[in-house]
């Protein structure tokens, strides 16, 4: 199935404390961007790319998507001071039926997984990728336990999130009406009462955030890297 996608890509990167936009991090002499963008250039399915990026660095994107022949990016979009405000912008410049949102920061993403969840997202009003939760979780109050949860039903939601355009924008217009701010896409409509549906994905497709999380990515190439050979 067609879609666009919208990276938001426009963060500052704070937790990773490397003093620039952690998306230009080299793994292996490549920044993630690179890699993030790499996936839907590869995938024949991706009609479009809108990357949702701080003007500040505009000359910079324009150098790395030249300097690495990105022939998708339709439009560089200016993000705002929230991730849901990135986002919002991009969506408005979707033309496509689908839109896929995906975090500029989740290198790892895999095309099989993509597919999937296009498929899933015509069904349902929007499908998500996640991964079920491998730790005890327990609701805390002021440093004291208030009860363990349950953990089978719990997962950890990752990106990509996919949506029908016109129901995701409603989604975020609504949003933005409640001065209400979620944590993903999906969440924007679950709270309209719109069915979200869950399509099982990959723990390697972590979202890169602090320090650890660079040498977590530098072993998952290692392994993406060792298959290729085999
Ligand atoms: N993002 C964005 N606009 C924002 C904030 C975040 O486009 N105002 C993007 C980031 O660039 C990233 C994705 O949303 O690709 C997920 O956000 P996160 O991992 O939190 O990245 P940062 O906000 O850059 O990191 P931090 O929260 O540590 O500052
Ligand atoms: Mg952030």
């Amino acid at each position: 199935m067609l879609y666009e996608v919208v990276i938001p890509a426009a963060g500052q990167g704070k937790r990773m404390k490397a003093g620039k936009n952690k998306l230009f991090i080299e793994l292996s002499g490549i920044p993630i961007i690179i890699y993030t963008l790499r996936v839907f250039e590869a995938d024949p399915h991706c009609q479009g790319i809108i990357l949702v990026i701080n003007p500040a660095e505009e000359a910079y994107f324009t150098e790395l998507m030249d300097a690495y022949g990105m022939r998708k990016v339709k439009k560089l979009v200016a993000g705002g001071a929230e991730r849901q405000q990135s986002v919002f912008n991009g969506l408005k410049h979707a033309n496509e039926e689908f839109v896929l949102v995906h975090d500029g920061a989740r290198p790892f993403i895999d095309q099989s997984l993509i597919h999937s969840l296009t498929e899933a997202a015509s069904l349902h009003a929007g499908a998500i990728v996640a991964v079920p939760v491998k730790d005890t979780i327990k609701r805390v109050k002021e440093r004291s336990v208030v009860e363990t949860v349950e953990r089978s039903s719990l997962w950890a939601v990752q990106t990509p999130q996919a949506f029908r355009v016109p129901i995701l924008y409603k989604a975020h217009k609504q949003a933005e009406v409640d001065e209400f701010l979620g944590t993903d896409d999906a969440s924007l409509l679950e709270r309209m009462g719109e069915q979200v549906v869950i399509i099982e994905g990959d723990y390697d497709n972590i979202k890169i955030t602090t320090q650890e999380d660079l040498y977590f990515a530098e072993a998952i190439l290692h392994k993406q890297a060792k298959r290729k050979m085999e």
